[in-house]
């Protein structure tokens, strides 16, 4: 496809509407069988697809990136383009699975920022597992999709991710947060009323290369608590099995640092319940604080923040307008999270920008999100 065509002129069968999502709180818990409270936001990435009758020719065009690629269902192979992966790993895995695609056409264009961690990645994945769902009637349920998204960011991208950006991403609900709980995949939709607060992210605009290696070694490091535990405990498949006296009475055996990291989950699990209670009862002091809390294990304990992170936490510490802030998403780079009252932001977001200016010599990207709808899906 050349790079003629525009997204607002191409002739779609299949329009997709695919958000990022923003996490409240329950970080790294996901692939720990824990409990996470993400949701969908207003912001996405649009999709359109049609059949163009050839057997097995694909042909991409991103809007956003100017830039367009083809490939043949019958030679996939990875890209030394990443974006590419996303969709190519896709469409591998919905071959894997034995359904049937044939040749076809997609534009996209997106307003959600890349690598900011508020899953772009997922926004592609499940956008187009969705789309190719209807377009071939693939009959993929909802779950089917998330799972397949996952596991093309496993096995294409390399990132040995959880499930929560792809649930986000698909099963949101305008208006709600969600309550995932990551191992039976029970969900409870709770009102994102934050009263007269705005949800305010503070892009760092930097984003480590650690990233994916250290994300895969603090799952590795958290099946290795496990599989210690396990030796004389069984019944313990995942740190969701582990409470907090089961890991003191482990903690002579448990190297300090995979201690850390136990100790951080199973706190960080607790937190998630009592986030949910909190917001509940509309009480954003507390909810606030158990975000604070979040924040300092992951700094301290776990040891995903990083500088620009923590300077953006600390600067909101004291004002009282800010009810709760802490990083969010895997960590080393992309944004904070602040609950703020409405009417403050502007003056924070100027503040903050002045200062982090002056330490970093980046401006800080402020991103006001409201809680949106999961996957949305238009047939022409
Ligand atoms: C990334 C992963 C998620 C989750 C978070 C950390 O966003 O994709 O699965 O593990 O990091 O909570």
């Amino acid at each position: 496809m050349n790079s003629d065509i525009s997204f607002k002129k191409f002739k779609a069968q299949i329009e997709i509407e695919s958000p990022g999502r923003i996490n409240l709180i329950g970080e790294h818990t996901d692939y720990n069988n824990g409990f996470v409270m993400p949701t969908a936001i207003d912001k996405k990435i649009f999709i359109k697809l049609s059949a163009n009758n050839s057997q097995s020719l694909c042909r991409v065009y991103s809007e956003t990136y100017d830039s367009s690629f083809e490939f043949n269902l019958e030679t996939i192979a990875k890209s030394k383009n990443s974006w590419e992966n996303y969709i190519i790993g896709v469409v591998n895995e919905i071959q894997k699975s034995g359904k049937k695609l044939s040749g076809f056409d997609c534009v996209l264009k997106s307003n959600l920022p890349i690598g900011a961690g508020i899953s772009s990645s997922a926004a592609l994945e499940c956008g187009l597992a969705s789309g190719l769902n209807e377009l071939f009637e693939l009959q993929l349920s909802k779950i089917d999709i998330i799972k397949l998204a996952q596991r093309a960011e496993h096995n294409f991208v390399g990132s040995n991710c959880g499930i929560m950006d792809q649930f986000a991403s698909v099963m949101s609900k305008k208006d709600h947060l969600i309550l995932l709980d990551c191992k039976s995949l029970d969900t409870e939709y709770i009102p994102a009323d934050f009263k007269n607060c705005k949800i305010l992210l503070l892009n760092t605009g930097v984003s480590h290369s650690l990233a994916d290696s250290e994300y895969n070694t603090r799952r590795q490091e958290c099946e290795e608590g496990v599989r210690i535990i396990a030796e004389t405990q069984p019944g313990v498949k995942s740190l969701r099995d582990v409470d907090e006296p089961m890991l003191e009475d482990f903690k002579n055996k448990l190297p300090g640092k995979i201690y850390d990291r136990c100790n951080y989950v199973i706190g960080e699990n607790k937190r998630v319940l009592k986030a949910a209670e909190a917001i509940k009862n509309a009480n954003l002091k507390e909810f606030g604080n158990l975000m604070y809390a979040s924040h300092d294990g992951l700094q301290h304990k776990y040891e995903v923040s990083c500088p620009e992170l923590n300077f953006l936490v600390n600067i909101s510490r004291d004002k009282d307008f800010v009810h709760g802030a802490r990083m969010m998403g895997g960590g080393f780079g992309g944004c904070t999270i602040n609950i703020i009252e409405a009417e403050k932001t502007d003056d924070f977001i100027r503040e903050t920008d002045k200062a982090y200016f002056k330490e970093f010599g980046i401006h800080p990207d402020p991103i006001i999100v409201e809680a949106g709808a999961g996957t949305i899906i238009k047939k022409n």
